[in-house]
């Protein structure tokens, strides 16, 4: 039997429609309550508002539980691959062998980037931010395949659509990578898988072949997985949000690249090995820091802690710190940001500032650690963010247009000047 929510205002009442999802969340549908009362509901930053129904992932941030599609991530993080898990989020179940080697293939086959990509890098000065220039490169598919503009083409076109973003990224960020140091393009090499293709076409060297460590392209494989989605954080509702109105997938997943780059987003990961190293070059003293992180006067915040969802552990963060162990461990790595960031995470569990307000590490605390140990530049850190969510914004923009949902427009309350007559310059004072 359907269940209601019971809203009494100005002595009237109101049945809100329950809405069960199959983890038993609940919801009460307000979708017909301004016609019905006139009243909209008020939830700055949406903290306690649902955008949508979705079958994508399920996280349950008092459990500390992810999953994609109902797979835990502890397992895909273990045993399966990058581009399995992307094929897994865009089309709703693991793929079988022969689907694996087909989807590999075409993304092999899509590799390659018009040459006249370059005289778009060659504009940028090589101080640019590499976020920057990759929502521009993503923009700027549209323009070498103008048949993306439209959203409403055929299923397969779509699914062109999609498989030339998924592989022209890793080659745009390698060339942005590559043009801001002055040193030739690396091309695909098809003999490679995705990951190891990637970290190629970023390394390689005229001069100096670049060998593909396996616990390197491991480590980078688990980093891609573990970003893959994350449900309707701040960049995935800007992609649903932007593809709402129509907008092509290009530029939608344009505006989730530029909402990434926020610090308190995907840009936490370079904004978290800049403040280890700042608290090193300061002494190292890690109780200076967390006192500045709890005063409410000082606006610095402790980088890589807190989530809107996770009150309890973020899984990505205990998979992580495990990984940045073990990888500087057999790379033979002394990263004393790692010995300073795990000091920070034990005295800030034991603190009851974080304790009350269930600050835990998150999926940026220890990412960045390892992917500076095994050599990306820190500014290229919210880049690797978007390789690895690009999946995710995929999936969800995809779902978003195959339920035909609305435009996004929210509502507000109007706290401004009420009516007033023009008054003109003379008499302004
Ligand atoms: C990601 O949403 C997702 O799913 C995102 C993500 C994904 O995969 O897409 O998980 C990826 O973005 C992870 C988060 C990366 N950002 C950071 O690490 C930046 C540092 N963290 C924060 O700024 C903050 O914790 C947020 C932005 C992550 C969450 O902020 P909320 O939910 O809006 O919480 P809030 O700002 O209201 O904070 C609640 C309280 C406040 O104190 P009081 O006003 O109650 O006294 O906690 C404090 C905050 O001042 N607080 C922190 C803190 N984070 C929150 N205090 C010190 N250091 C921090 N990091």
């Amino acid at each position: 039997m359907a269940e209601f929510a019971e809203l009494k205002v100005n002595g009237k009442e109101y049945k809100l429609p329950i809405i069960e999802g199959t983890e038993q969340e609940k919801g009460f549908d307000i979708s017909k309550l301004r016609a019905e009362s006139g009243m909209i509901t008020l939830d700055t930053g949406f903290k306690n508002t649902g955008s949508t129904q979705s079958s994508v992932t399920f996280l349950d941030g008092e459990k500390g539980i992810l999953r994609y599609r109902g797979y835990p991530i502890e397992q895909l993080a273990e045993k399966s691959t990058f581009l399995e898990v992307a094929y897994l989020l865009i089309y709703g179940e693991l793929p079988t062998g022969q689907e694996l080697f087909d989807f590999k293939s075409d993304i092999k086959k899509h590799q390659l980037v018009h040459e006249d990509m370059k005289k778009i890098l060659q504009g940028f000065p090589s101080t640019a931010h590499p976020m920057g220039v990759l929502s521009s490169l993503a923009t700027s598919l549209t323009a070498f395949f103008p048949e993306s503009l439209d959203p409403n083409r055929s299923a397969e076109k779509i699914n062109l659509t999609i498989l030339r973003l998924l592989a022209k990224i890793p080659t745009l960020v390698s060339w942005s990578f590559t043009n801001a140091r002055g040193i030739k393009a690396n091309y695909p090499d098809n003999n490679l898988d995705y990951v190891g293709n990637f970290m190629k076409m970023m390394f390689n060297l005229p001069t100096e072949e670049y060998e593909i460590d396996p616990i390197v392209a491991d480590a980078m494989e688990k980093i891609f997985i573990l970003h893959a989605d994350h449900e309707q954080n701040c960049s995935t509702s800007t992609v649903r949000i932007v593809g709402s109105s129509h907008a092509n997938l290009y530029a939608s997943v344009a505006a989730g690249i530029n909402a990434l780059w926020g610090p308190l987003h995907g840009g936490a990961n370079q904004k978290v090995i800049e403040m280890l190293k700042n608290i090193i070059d300061n002494g190292g003293d890690a109780k200076k820091f967390l006192d500045k992180a709890k005063d409410p006067n000082d606006p610095f915040r402790l980088m890589g802690f807190g989530h809107r969802v996770y009150k309890n552990f973020d899984p990505r963060a205990q998979i992580l710190k495990k990984q940045a162990d073990k990888i500087l461990e057999r790379l033979g790595v002394d990263e004393p940001e790692f010995e300073i960031a795990k000091h920070l995470e034990e005295a800030a569990l034991k603190d009851e500032y974080f304790i009350e307000r269930k600050l835990y590490p998150n999926v940026d605390f220890y990412s960045g650690i390892i992917m500076k140990a095994i050599g990306i530049p820190i500014e290229m850190f919210p880049v690797m963010f978007s390789i690895g969510r690009l999946p995710g914004w995929i999936a969800q923009w995809k779902e978003m247009r195959a339920h035909n949902e609305p435009i996004g427009r929210p509502r507000q309350i109007y706290v401004g000047a009420t009516e007033r007559p023009y008054v003109e310059v003379s008499d302004r004072s």
